[in-house]
């Protein structure tokens, strides 16, 4: 008896010893059959127990059981320490380190072009003009008969345009149609509307136009308005847009929309008017056209020209931003560079 009491101590040993050895799920059930399984060393044991002498098998059997039990507990025990263990490594080895610094977002930014229309919005918007939106598919007639443009007038060649298959079809050279529809609209009370939008030219793509491009068309219509008037709200558009204290220039010019006509300079922002590459040494910078509104225009919207009166103006967001930000070529604008898009503005 001695014997198989000694064989099962020993086991007990020996077990104990191996399963602190077994560091993986695997070699945890690979102990189990060692020890416990069906061919495993107590099975083997316990099933001796018929041979034993009667008296003896109580003892034995109870030692044997207690042996299994105590031994079925502790792998128990053994390979939830395993299944712990695994996890913290998997933790450690893909986990996350809170303590690291966050990945910067990348924020992001307006176009050039949306920044300076944002900003030709609350500019203009202080003075009381509202935005009005008009279509860029346009017919001739809006685009060039009521703007006082008749067919096979020189003042066409102005505007390279791009046809429509579908015959008086076009896409708007300029956004001054926009003041047809919104005189149409409105006649015969007065009104305050700039006109943003793009454009289209059928022209060569150069460092200075591109084929699309925005304008914003200014119009003021209302009975004693005059070309004070007009000086005024560009006078102030300009500070607001380039700085206080600048100083405009008003040259005489011609648009068959406009009577009188002016294209307006603003001293050259990069060299303040004394001679620069950009100014071409001229000390001043075009920024726009304007007038006052052509009696025909202001019949074909709707007014009587003998009591309304009005002024416009047309400019090339693009531009101001060129001018505002040094950009030397009108191409950065739409190839969706994103260099250009992320330092301009
Ligand atoms: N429509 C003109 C152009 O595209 C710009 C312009 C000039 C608009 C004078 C005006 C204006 O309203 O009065 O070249």
């Amino acid at each position: 008896m001695d014997d198989v009491l000694e064989r099962l101590e020993q086991l007990r040993k020996e077990a104990e010893e191996a399963l602190a050895q077994a560091s993986t799920r695997e070699e945890s059930e690979a102990w189990y059959s060692r020890y416990l399984g069906r061919k495993g060393a107590i099975t083997q044991v316990m099933r001796t127990l018929g041979k034993l002498p009667p008296e003896l098998r109580p003892v034995v059997g109870r030692t044997a059981n207690q042996l299994k039990a105590q031994l079925e507990s502790l792998l128990k025990e053994r390979q939830e320490a395993i299944a712990q263990a695994e996890i913290e490594a998997a933790l450690s080895a893909e986990g996350v380190d809170v303590t690291l610094p966050g990945r910067p977002q990348s924020v992001g930014k307006l176009h050039p072009t949306t920044a300076i229309l944002r900003e030709i919005y609350r500019i203009f918007g202080q003075m009381g003009f509202q935005v009005y939106d008009a279509p860029e598919v346009e017919t001739d007639e809006y685009n060039f008969e009521l703007l006082n443009i008749p067919e096979g007038h020189p003042a066409r060649d102005m505007w390279d345009t791009f046809y429509t298959t579908t015959p008086g079809l076009i896409l708007r050279t300029h956004t001054s149609p926009g003041q047809i529809h919104a005189m149409r609209e409105y006649a015969p009370e007065p009104i305050r509307v700039i006109l943003p939008g793009k454009c289209y030219r059928h022209e060569d793509v150069t460092a200075r136009s591109e084929m699309m491009f925005y304008q914003v068309e200014g119009l003021a219509v209302g009975e004693r308005i005059t070309f004070s008037d007009l000086k005024g709200v560009l006078v102030s558009f300009a500070e607001q847009m380039f700085g206080e204290g600048r100083r405009l220039r008003f040259r005489k010019s011609y648009f068959p929309f406009t009577e009188p006509s002016v294209e307006v300079d603003v001293d050259c922002v990069l060299c303040g008017g004394k001679g620069c590459r950009v100014c071409k040494y001229t000390g001043w910078l075009e920024i726009l056209g304007a007038g006052m509104v052509n009696p025909v225009v202001l019949k074909n919207g709707g007014y009587d020209p003998a009591r309304y009166t009005g002024f416009a103006f047309g400019m090339g967001p693009e531009r101001i931003a060129m001018l505002k930000y040094g950009i030397d070529d009108i191409r950065y604008f739409y190839t969706n560079d994103v260099r250009f898009l992320e330092r301009v503005g």
